[in-house]
């Protein structure tokens, strides 16, 4: 079975000397476990954090990239550049980014693209809002914002991905999905993988988030579909994030 990935995803959040102290034990943490972990920083601390994991076995990654790929777009990031200073994964399409910068499927399928050129992996983000999934609209809603990027990848490019179901009222509240309502839309997003992919459909990874913390970790990962986290919150504390890791070793 492929090793768990442990994402943490600081948003924004941080400083210089928080983030040091919060690498330095997560490096020393995750050095002897037997997951991937993957700390996803926002972009001014790139530098200090890439320079800080080096020759550990923790990666580094971003939070969001441009669809553009240089030139006269003020404020934009590109994967180029994301790659230059270390990141090997990018997050795309994060419901932040949906809801607060109106980012449609069209665009994160755009970043996608972006993302894989400069052979940085993305990580796509998919879930439905507290809304849908009251009207039995979840495996529509996510299935559907699968499609749309998957439309548009050839067979090589769609293995090269990683999945992360966030359903919307779980990001953020405390309120995780119970493992088996995870597993559940896991399953689905298998299937749709296995549709696509047939056997090589265990490439990609399917990450659950939303308040993923120490004490649900260890049951979100003994699902068969769950294949890691995409932590919010509880990565902004080491000991957490360490127990959580410590879960997806299997310990
Ligand atoms: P949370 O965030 O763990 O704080 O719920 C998860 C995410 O938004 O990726």
């Amino acid at each position: 079975m492929a090793r768990k990935l442990i994402a943490a995803n600081w948003k924004m959040n941080g400083s210089l000397g928080n983030n040091a102290a919060l690498a330095q034990r997560i490096v020393d943490g995750a050095a002897s476990l037997a997951c991937e972990v993957l700390l996803c920083v926002p972009y001014p601390y790139l530098g200090q954090v890439g320079g800080l994991l080096a020759g550990s076995r923790v990666a580094l990654g971003a939070q969001d990239l441009s669809e553009h790929d240089a030139g006269a777009y003020t404020g934009e990031v590109s994967a180029a550049m994301l790659k230059d200073v270390g990141c090997s994964h990018v997050v795309v399409g994060h419901s932040e980014r949906r809801k607060y910068h109106g980012e449609s499927d069209a665009l994160v399928l755009a970043k996608v693209h972006r993302a894989q050129a400069a052979a940085l992996v993305p990580i796509v983000c998919v879930g439905e809002s507290r809304e849908q999934r009251e009207a039995g609209d979840t495996e529509r809603v996510v299935l559907g914002q699968i499609e749309a990027v998957f439309g548009g990848l050839d067979d090589a490019a769609a293995r090269r991905l990683v999945l992360a179901y966030e359903p919307v009222w779980a990001i953020g509240t405390g309120l995780a999905a119970t493992p088996e309502m995870a597993q559940a839309v896991h399953a689905s997003i298998r299937g749709a993988l296995v549709a696509r992919l047939g056997d090589e459909a265990g490439a990609v990874a399917i990450l659950y988030g939303g308040s993923v913390n120490a004490d649900n970790a260890a049951a979100l990962f003994a699902m068969p579909d769950i294949d890691g986290a995409l932590v919010g919150g509880a990565s902004l504390d080491a000991e957490a994030f360490i127990s959580i890791c410590v879960a997806g070793s299997g310990r």
